[in-house]
Order: structure tokens, then C-alpha cells, then sequence
């Protein structure tokens, strides 16, 4: 019977947790939760790496210090497996080799050229989510960088 009511209150908070998924979370997310029962897809996941890397480095930016490491742990976007699978393929493919090529030319460029390059990379964010998931756009903007 202690086992039973036990199970019964860890599938409780596992449930309510879940209910709890912060509102921005919600907010800032392409596809609805409902359309992946099964958690977070490989391309979500990737998705919020690549957030909060471009917000490392538009803090470091701006204070004039050095670039969050980057060694192209996101090249697998192209393939990672996601919610949203009815994207037009060939924009979603030409899109991240865009991102993908403004991230290398950042890690490759002189200093003086980085605010230049980065801005660059949060711009091909910006294109692609604009076409085809607003939501984390809000976010996106205050990754810019004034020169
Ligand atoms: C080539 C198109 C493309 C580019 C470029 C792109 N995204 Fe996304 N992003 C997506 C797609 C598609 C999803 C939905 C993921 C899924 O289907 O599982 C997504 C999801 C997200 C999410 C929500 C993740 C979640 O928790 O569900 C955030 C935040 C995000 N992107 C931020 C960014 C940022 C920041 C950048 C640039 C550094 C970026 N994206 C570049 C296509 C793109």
C-alpha cells in the first residue's frame, strides 16, 4: 500500500512539473508540446545550445571579451531529428548552411571583425524563424549587437 501511494505521488509531481513548464518556455517554443509527447526533439535541444551561445557571446561582445568556444557542435541541425516536420526542406537545409557558414566565418575572424560577424549569425536566425516559428524571435532580437 506505501508503494502504491508513493508511485501514486511521484507520477503526481511528475505531472505537475510538466504542467509547470515556464509560460516563456511555452512561449518561445516552435511547436506546440502536444505534438511531441514524447519530449523534446534532437533539433529543440540543439535549438536552445545555439540560444544560449549567441547570448555568451553577445554579453562577451559587448564587454569586449573573448567568444563563448565554439568547435561545430550545431553542423548536426541539418539532420537532427524535430517536431516540426513539414518545413519546406530545401529553405530549411539553405538556411542552415547559411547559419551554419556565419558561425565558422565568426570563429575564423580577426577581432575587430567579430560584432560585424555575430550580428551576421543572429540575422540568419532571424530569416529562417521568421518564415517559418515567430516565437523565439522576441528572444533573437537581443542577441544583436550595436556596433
Ligand atoms: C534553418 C532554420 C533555423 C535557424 C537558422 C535557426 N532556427 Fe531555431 N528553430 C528552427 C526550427 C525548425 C525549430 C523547431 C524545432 C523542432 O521542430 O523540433 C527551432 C526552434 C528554436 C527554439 C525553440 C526550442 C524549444 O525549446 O522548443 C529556439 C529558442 C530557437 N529555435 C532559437 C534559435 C536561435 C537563437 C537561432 C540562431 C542562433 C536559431 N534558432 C536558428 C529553425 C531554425
Amino acid at each position: 500500500m506505501k508503494k502504491f501511494i508513493l508511485c501514486i505521488g511521484i507520477v503526481a509531481l511528475v505531472v505537475g512539473l510538466n504542467a509547470c513548464k515556464s509560460e516563456k518556455e511555452k512561449e518561445e517554443a516552435c511547436a506546440p508540446t502536444s505534438l511531441n509527447p514524447n519530449g523534446d526533439s534532437e533539433l529543440a535541444l540543439l535549438m536552445r545550445d545555439m540560444a544560449k551561445l549567441s547570448e555568451a557571446n553577445a554579453i562577451a561582445l559587448r564587454e569586449g571579451k573573448e567568444l563563448a568556444p565554439y568547435k561545430g557542435e550545431f553542423t548536426p541541425m541539418k539532420k537532427a531529428e524535430r517536431t516540426m516536420k513539414d518545413l519546406d526542406e530545401t529553405f530549411f537545409q539553405g538556411m542552415s548552411d547559411i547559419y551554419l557558414a556565419n558561425m565558422q566565418k565568426l570563429y575564423e575572424a580577426k577581432p575587430e571583425d567579430r560584432i560585424s560577424l555575430h550580428n551576421n549569425v543572429v540575422e540568419s536566425c532571424q530569416a529562417c524563424h521568421n518564415q517559418i516559428c515567430p516565437g523565439p524571435l522576441k528572444r533573437i532580437d537581443k542577441m544583436l549587437v550595436k556596433l
